[in-house]
């Protein structure tokens, strides 16, 4: 018998040392340690020895069967940090590759969108927002151009129903926060508008403006003038120079338009500014005070004025950009340059 286990041990150390993986691992255990295994078969024969032979037989096979199992748990120790090894191997990344990534930038209408931002929450401006998909009532009725108003031109607005729109300028956005709000309040609201003009260099059916609203007591037309100065020389440089001319907007009274002085003959008259010396960069006016009644204002004690600009217009006079298409063609050549 003594024979019989040091066979077992040698056959059983021996197997232990090829195995290769768990799973043979595991069989051998079940083979040589197992219920039925061959460590089992022979302890059967136990019962034939003679009470004298047990003890030393008993004890030797207890110390083969501990051997067994220390090697046992050092393979299993060893095949499953060999397989650890080879995962970290396969999963290696080499990080000090140089990468060909090529890192993205803002478009140039974000840029001049972020730079406007910037002045205007400076002069204490916050922003407000508005839907795109808008109500006849807030693009048009609210902002005092009811149905038979020539302003409305059906041609340039995008009907989903009758009471339905596409808004074709961020105006409504001042009706939206003035319903919302209790004056005073001083908001810009940038997004995107619609119009159903044909594509050329300087029409888009989709365009971008800022709007801009101050209301408070006692806003004056110097008020307006002063910030919307402060914008352009901030914008277009301090020697900008700017001037206002009479217009109409049907949500203004009195209303206006800025020019400034031309950014590439600085007023001497050129192709850009078609020999004026002047460009035009937005529309503004004092809120009209049917306006201001519509949101549930008291135009004898608050008033206030409004501005918009395209965003667009000022890119393109910005950077000399001469075809409105350019900011959406998403040629990289061009969107490289900014
Ligand atoms: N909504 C006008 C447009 O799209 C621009 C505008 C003009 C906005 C005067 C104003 C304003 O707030 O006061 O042409």
């Amino acid at each position: 018998m003594e024979e019989q286990l040091i066979l077992l041990k040698q056959r059983a150390l021996h197997d232990l040392a090829e195995s290769q993986s768990l799973d043979e691992l595991n069989e051998l255990r079940i083979k040589f340690l197992g219920k039925k295994g061959e460590l089992t078969q022979i302890l059967k024969g136990l019962t034939l020895l003679s009470p004298d032979e047990r003890p030393a037989i008993g004890k030797l096979a207890n110390e083969i069967k501990e051997e067994i199992e220390r090697e046992f748990s050092r393979k299993n120790f060893d095949i499953k940090q060999q397989l650890k090894t080879k995962k970290m191997e396969e999963e290696w990344i080499d990080v000090t590759i140089p990468s060909k990534v090529v890192i993205g930038h803002k478009h140039p209408l974000t840029l001049i969108l972020d730079e406007i931002r910037e002045i205007f929450v400076g002069l204490g401006y916050e922003v407000a927002e508005g839907p795109e998909i808008e109500l006849d009532y807030y693009n048009f009725e609210a902002l005092n151009t009811p149905k038979d108003h020539p302003a409305r031109d059906i041609q340039d607005t995008f009907y989903i129903t009758d009471e339905i729109l596409l808004r074709t300028q961020t105006s409504p956005v001042q009706i939206r926060t003035m319903e919302k709000r209790k004056p005073p309040l001083k908001i810009i609201a940038p997004g995107r508008v619609y119009r159903s003009d044909a594509v050329d260099a300087t029409h888009s059916p989709m365009f971008h403006q800022v709007e801009g609203l101050t209301i408070g007591e006692h806003i004056t037309m110097g008020d307006l003038k002063g910030t919307l100065e402060a914008f352009a020389r901030e914008m277009f440089g301090k020697d900008r120079k700017a001037r206002f001319r009479p217009h109409y907007f049907p949500f203004t009274e009195p209303s206006a338009e800025m020019d400034i002085s031309c950014i590439a003959c600085q007023g001497e008259g050129c192709r850009i500014c078609k020999f004026t010396g002047w460009l035009e960069i937005l529309g503004c006016g004092m809120v009209h005070p049917n306006v201001l009644e519509n949101v549930g204002y008291d135009p004898e004690k608050v008033n206030g004025f409004a501005f918009g600009l395209g965003i667009e217009r000022i890119a393109m006079l910005k950077y000399g950009i001469n075809d409105m298409r350019l900011f959406y063609e998403n040629n990289l050549r061009f969107l490289e340059q900014f």
